[in-house]
């Protein structure tokens, strides 16, 4: 059942001591400004994901690949952390057992305050050689010139991101999975859970006994098999939440 306000049970929860894992999708995002992917004026709206985000398309044609990123680089970097990103941070500080896996590759949750985080599908900040292998972090909000080059070998760069018809990173998905496994409380927060392996961790953590709350103005494929369903925006559900729970949300990690 959908409903805005919380139960006596997640309140509970949220003020007690246990393991805590967040799992968070575009939705978080789309209140600094960063369109989703699925909804309306969503990015593969406009764009024909086969052409920007396979290892095919990169192939083919990288500079167009890269143009697309680089754009989503230069928006990411003028975005800033809304107030759900930072009711998140204000969640792990409160000291408990704490995970936040995020399909996202803006950097925002970091940049809110987050540390215990895993990114399932990659960083728009991480380039990666296409020969080696290798892997370094690129703040600069546009490169040039476009594609980068791997300053050892000279070798083409691509965005260290997951495309469609990859493996996420093992580490960080085997990290997300065990706190699926051993959390009391898990927040599924703006994904559409259309995605796998990564929708796979809110049924892995209900299956193992966690109580699960999904937020989101809108329901999806997850909402009936959820513990709660939370209809409403990130930035104003879950200040609210932390607020009901009195847990303050200034004292970011
Ligand atoms: N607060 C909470 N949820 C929101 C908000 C908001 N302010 N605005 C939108 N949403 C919800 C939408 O209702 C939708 O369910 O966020 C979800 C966004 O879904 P998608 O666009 O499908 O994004 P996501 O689930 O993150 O996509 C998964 O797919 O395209 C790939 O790699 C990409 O990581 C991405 C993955």
């Amino acid at each position: 059942m959908s409903s805005a306000a919380p139960s006596s049970r997640l309140l509970a929860l949220l003020r007690g001591r246990g393991a805590a894992l967040v799992l968070t999708g575009a939705g978080v995002s789309s209140e600094s400004g960063i369109a989703t992917f699925r909804d309306a004026g969503g990015v593969w709206e406009g764009t024909d994901r086969m052409r920007v985000a396979t290892p095919r398309a990169f192939a083919a044609d990288p500079e167009f690949v890269w143009r697309f990123y680089d754009a989503r680089r230069a928006q990411a970097a003028r975005a800033e952390p809304n107030l759900a990103h930072r009711a998140i941070a204000a969640i792990e500080a409160t000291g408990r057992p704490f995970l936040l896996a995020t399909q996202n590759v803006d950097g925002l949750h970091e940049r809110a305050g987050s540390r215990s985080l895993v990114n399932l599908h990659g960083s728009l900040w991480s380039l990666r050689c296409t020969v080696e292998g290798t892997e370094h972090e690129d703040r600069r909000p546009q490169l040039d010139p476009l594609p980068p080059r791997c300053a050892a070998c000279g070798a083409m760069l691509r965005p260290a991101v997951v495309w469609f018809e990859e493996s996420l990173p093992m580490i960080e998905f085997a990290r997300a999975e065990r706190a699926a496994r051993e959390a009391d409380l898990a927040l599924v927060v703006g994904t559409s859970s259309l995605v796998y392996p990564a929708a796979s961790l809110q049924s892995a953590a209900l299956e193992a006994g966690a109580y699960v709350v999904e937020i989101n103005p809108e329901r999806t494929p997850f909402s009936a098999a959820a513990s709660e369903h939370l209809a409403g925006p990130a930035g104003v559900v879950l200040p609210a939440l932390l607020a009901a729970a009195g847990i303050p949300m200034d004292r970011a990690a």
